[in-house]
């Protein structure tokens, strides 16, 4: 069985894809399960053959659609889920989803004789096992995409921008964005809002002569407006906010997205063949990694003080 659970993420048509023939290549019957837990406990499971996954490797969102499923957090709601699994014939299953998803099905894999296999697909990046998640990099071109756009505007008049960014309590795709933005400042969850010294960074590049200031914010930090209000509070500058919102969880993955759909797929689909109870793939280092669900869960977060001290350097 598979399902797409949370959060869509550009690259999940491309996984489910690859997960479908991988186990059909490998002589298995496939099952696709609708709105991801919802669907389990509902009972909303299709066949899935080969033909059912034609078509969609280049398209955003996920066919299988997905939902958030309140009823699966409760024993009964797994139990409900489980006894459809077995009706189905369905021994393992493929989760493609955040960290909440992966939650969901160490709890399931736990509690009863069914297998998981978790693919990393959220644009947050914010799985500390996988270098990447899926998504991440189609997300992130489509905010640079934005900034590029928005400096044009904001350069011809003199302006600073606050560009408001998904990612909830991971600042990667702020980070990230910043960096290959050549955006002026950058305010994450992780750094935190340093007030008085963000607005001597900005004033500091108007004196050099800067003609936009492009200000990449992480929505876990505060929203684009509260930021206007409280920078208009200490600096005369003339601001405009942009919330680039639900256009950055959509459009045709990447390259990148469907390289690492591809091989996700495969690997999961060789690791329930090779017998593993409740694994996550990943990628560290461009290799393909499986490790065990609880482990992975409990990775430390990622480093991110290059990055950082990156960023610091060439905003000023
Ligand atoms: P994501 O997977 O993108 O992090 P959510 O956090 O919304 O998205 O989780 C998706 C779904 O996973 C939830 O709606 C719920 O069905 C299931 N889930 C999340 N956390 C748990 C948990 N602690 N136990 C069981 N199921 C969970
Ligand atoms: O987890 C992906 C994500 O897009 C976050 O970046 C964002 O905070 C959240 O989902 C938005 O969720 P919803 O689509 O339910 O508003």
């Amino acid at each position: 069985g598979i399902l797409t659970s949370g959060g869509d993420a550009p690259g999940m048509n491309a996984a489910i894809r690859a997960v479908t023939r991988t186990a059909i290549y490998n002589g298995f019957t496939v099952k696709g399960i609708l709105r991801g837990y919802r669907g389990l406990v509902t009972n909303e499971i299709v066949d899935f053959h080969s033909s059912s996954v034609s078509n969609i490797i280049q398209l955003g969102g996920t066919i299988l659609k997905t939902a958030r499923c309140e009823e699966f957090k409760s024993v009964e709601g797994r139990q409900q889920a489980y006894e459809n699994l077995k009706a189905a014939g369905i021994d393992a299953l493929v989760v493609i989803g955040g960290d909440g998803s992966f939650n969901g099905a160490a709890k399931l894999a736990c509690e009863t004789d069914i297998k998981v296999a978790c693919i990393p697909g959220t644009i947050d990046n914010d799985l500390n096992y996988t270098d990447y998640t899926l998504g991440f990099d189609t997300a992130v071109n489509t905010v640079l995409n934005a900034v590029n756009n928005i400096r044009d505007t904001m350069s011809s008049h003199d302006r600073a921008c606050i560009v408001e960014v998904m990612g909830r309590s991971c600042g990667d795709i702020a980070l990230f964005s910043a960096i290959g933005g050549g955006a002026d400042a950058v305010v994450t969850p992780e750094k935190g809002l340093d007030l008085d010294a963000l607005a001597a960074q900005l004033k500091q590049g108007e004196k050099l002569g800067k003609s936009s200031n492009i200000i990449l914010l992480s929505e876990g930090v505060c929203s684009a407006q509260s930021l206007k209000e409280q920078l208009a509070a200490v600096t005369d500058m003339t601001l405009r906010t942009v919330t680039l919102g639900h256009v950055q969880r959509g459009g045709s993955p990447s390259l990148r997205d469907r390289l690492l759909a591809a091989r996700f797929g495969v690997k999961a689909i060789e690791c329930l063949i090779a017998g593993k109870k409740a694994v996550a793939v990943g990628v560290r280092n461009e290799e393909i990694v499986a490790d065990d669900l609880q482990k992975a869960l409990a990775y430390p977060a990622a480093d991110r003080s290059e990055l950082f001290r990156v960023c610091e350097i060439l905003c000023r």
